[in-house]
């Protein structure tokens, strides 16, 4: 590709796929369309021009960090030589498959001590199996200090005590491949908990050759760079006796791995394939695009810093050597087992994704991609009312740019969110609707649907009452940062709006649930794992919701409108967006509707959600 300078047009930039994705970002935020610099003049600027124009607002900092990610990126997406674009996708298990993320520790409970568990997990698996899921994401059961809930690893190879044995784990897997279901582990090797045995020997001993497995810098009276933790404060924890500080971009106890050192790879792999050897079929991995960061770990840019509220992260969420560690990783353990991965990539968007998981590329399956949580200019701490016309843009966009030969995860909620049907109404009336019309969306567009435990059962967001019910690391944090500007209640009432608590309360299934406050505690609703159940099976009945071709009938205000079809069947998706009821736009002419058989009425309730199904000659 050529490479871009300061005479290079706006135009010439977004023709780029990290030009494309952050300007796209930028846009985003103005809320300005694509056309601002696809038809009009402004996109014929030379940079050094646009440099000098939004000084003020950007700064030249942006212009020059993108222009650097852009140049450093070699390759381009298979889509811009449409002639080798595979006409259908290719069919894997992983695309038809339903993945269910399970969060150990409020998940199911078998001893009562308040805490989910293996055992807890074994006992649910034939309700799983009923559910109709293919395969389980398990976050992380490793031997952890629990700084951050198991994402601080202290020992990959050794379970965590609360949730059982190396023995309930294994029996866990066999049964779960007995029931024809598959397991994914958490792949957490962007960092390690400082209680890790490669960190303690990196610390007490600065010759050890483990020193070089972490970001180590001498102490010259400052922090060596102003990157911040996204969990608060600077970066970089100071050793005192050691003279020395070490970078961490999570927890203060969440210490970030020098990927660039080879052992540090080779170690990691080795512990990857332990886990394939042992059956495991295939890993979600956390933050993944952080893993390669900018030699040197310059400063990050101070407009960039304050625009996304996170200094340095142009200098790792799309690094150097990401697509080389990723083959790396693939080459050396995922592909010789046949196993699965799923990326977890702050900040990657649709064009980046691309050059990520590009099957001809060898680098990840899929990605989680999580501009859809929110709505743009918002973040998870905002109270506000999510807009889904926003998603079914969002949707839209990638359905029609993402190539047959890359394929999409669907999914609302997760362990970092709060519940997506809690964003979309606050009115608890719309509750069931809005869920429903969530999950007819997941199951009937084109991606494979990860499903969070509880959102089968109509969870939503809880109402805590205070900072002392809650116990994630993040919230703790923020709220202690929030207290410098703002008074004690409104500082809890942002906290109480993003807190990752939401999803992490124990599900309501357990016996010691019910020992929970009334104000959290929620009871599973059957007529919506009814209609989970309904809606997985017909999925998996109807290869077309799963391979076929996606086309949009209608886009109007509060309207989403889609066909799936493969060429014997068709199936066509009315959604109503909003709380309003609004005439049907679809004439179901030669169609019937499918899973609820009165939903062929003029009018759709508020946030209906219809499938129909084109009828057959008999
Ligand atoms: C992303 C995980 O999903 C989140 O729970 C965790 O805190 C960070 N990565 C750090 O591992």
């Amino acid at each position: 590709m050529k490479e871009l300078t300061q005479s290079s047009t706006l135009k010439e930039l977004y023709s780029t796929p990290i030009g494309h994705d952050t300007i796209g970002r930028v846009l985003l935020q103005l809320n300005l369309s694509e056309k601002w610099i696809t038809g009009s003049l402004i996109g014929n600027l030379k940079l050094k021009t646009l440099m000098k124009l939004t000084k003020k607002s950007l700064g030249e900092g942006f212009w020059n960090a993108l222009l650097h990610l852009i140049n450093q990126e070699k390759d381009l997406p298979l889509d811009r030589t449409p002639e080798a674009m595979p006409k259908e996708p290719k069919k894997t298990w992983w695309k038809e498959a339903v993945i269910y993320q399970i969060y150990p520790r409020s998940f199911a409970d078998s001893n009562g001590d308040g805490i989910g568990d293996l055992k807890g997990i074994t006992e649910k698996l034939d309700y799983l199996k009923d559910l109709g899921v293919n395969a389980i994401w398990l976050s992380p059961v490793y031997d952890s200090p629990n700084d951050d809930n198991g994402y601080d690893i202290r020992d990959y190879r050794k379970i965590m005590t609360e949730f059982g044995t190396m023995e309930d784990f294994d029996e866990l897997l066999k049964k779960t491949h007995e029931k024809g279901m598959r397991l994914i582990m958490d792949l957490v090797v962007n960092h390690t908990s400082d209680e890790h045995e490669w960190f303690r020997k990196a610390l007490s001993d600065p010759d050890s050759k483990y020193r070089d497995y972490y970001f180590f810098r001498e102490d010259t009276g400052k922090e060596p760079n102003n990157w911040v933790s996204f969990f608060g404060g600077t970066a970089w924890n100071r050793y005192p006796e050691q003279n020395a500080w070490a970078l961490h971009l999570f927890s203060k106890k969440q210490m970030d791995l020098n990927w660039d050192n080879p052992n540090v790879r080779e170690d990691v792999i080795d512990m990857i394939n332990w886990w394939l050897d042992k059956g495991v079929d295939g890993f979600r991995m956390d933050v993944i695009n952080y893993i390669s960061k900018e030699a040197g770990l310059p400063d990050g840019d101070e407009a960039i810093g304050s625009m996304m509220m996170f200094y340095g992260i142009e200098h790792y969420y799309y690094g150097p050597h990401l697509h080389e560690y990723l083959k790396e990783i693939q080459d050396k353990a995922f592909r010789p087992h046949g196993a699965f991965s799923v990326g977890e990539t702050p900040g990657v968007g649709r064009e980046m994704a691309k050059l990520i998981t590009g099957e001809e590329r060898g680098e990840l399956d899929m990605i989680f991609s999580f501009d859809q949580l929110d709505m743009p200019g918002r973040v998870r701490f905002d109270y506000y009312e999510y807009d889904l016309n926003y998603y079914r843009d969002y949707i839209i966009d990638w359905m029609e740019h993402y190539g047959n030969n890359c394929w999409m995860s669907l999914f609302y909620n997760n362990h970092d969110n709060p519940r997506m049907v809690s964003k979309v109404t606050k009115d608890p009336a719309f509750n069931v609707p809005v869920e429903k019309l969530l999950a007819v969306m997941q199951f009937t567009l084109k991606g494979t649907p990860f499903v969070y435990q509880g959102d089968e059962m109509g969870l939503t967001n809880y109402d805590f009452h205070s900072i002392e019910e809650l116990s994630d690391v993040e919230s703790k944090n923020r709220y202690q940062e929030l207290l410098e500007m703002h008074a004690p209640e409104e500082a809890f009432r942002i906290i109480r709006t993003g807190t990752r608590d939401h999803t992490r309360v124990l599900l309501p299934w357990n016996e010691t649930a019910k020992n929970l406050p009334d104000h959290l505690t929620q009871s599973p609703d059957e007529s919506i794992t009814d209609f989970y159940r309904d809606l997985i099976r017909l999925r998996r009945e109807h290869p077309a919701l799963i391979y076929g071709t996606f086309k949009v009938l209608s886009r109007k205000k509060n309207r989403f409108v889609y066909e799936r079809s493969d060429g014997s069947e068709n199936f066509v998706i009315e959604c109503n967006l909003s709380k309003d009821a609004r005439p049907a736009s679809f004439r179901p002419d030669g169609y019937e509707p499918v899973l609820d058989p009165k939903g062929a009425g003029p009018v759709l309730a508020p946030y209906e959600a219809r499938i129909y199904r084109k009828k057959t000659e008999a």
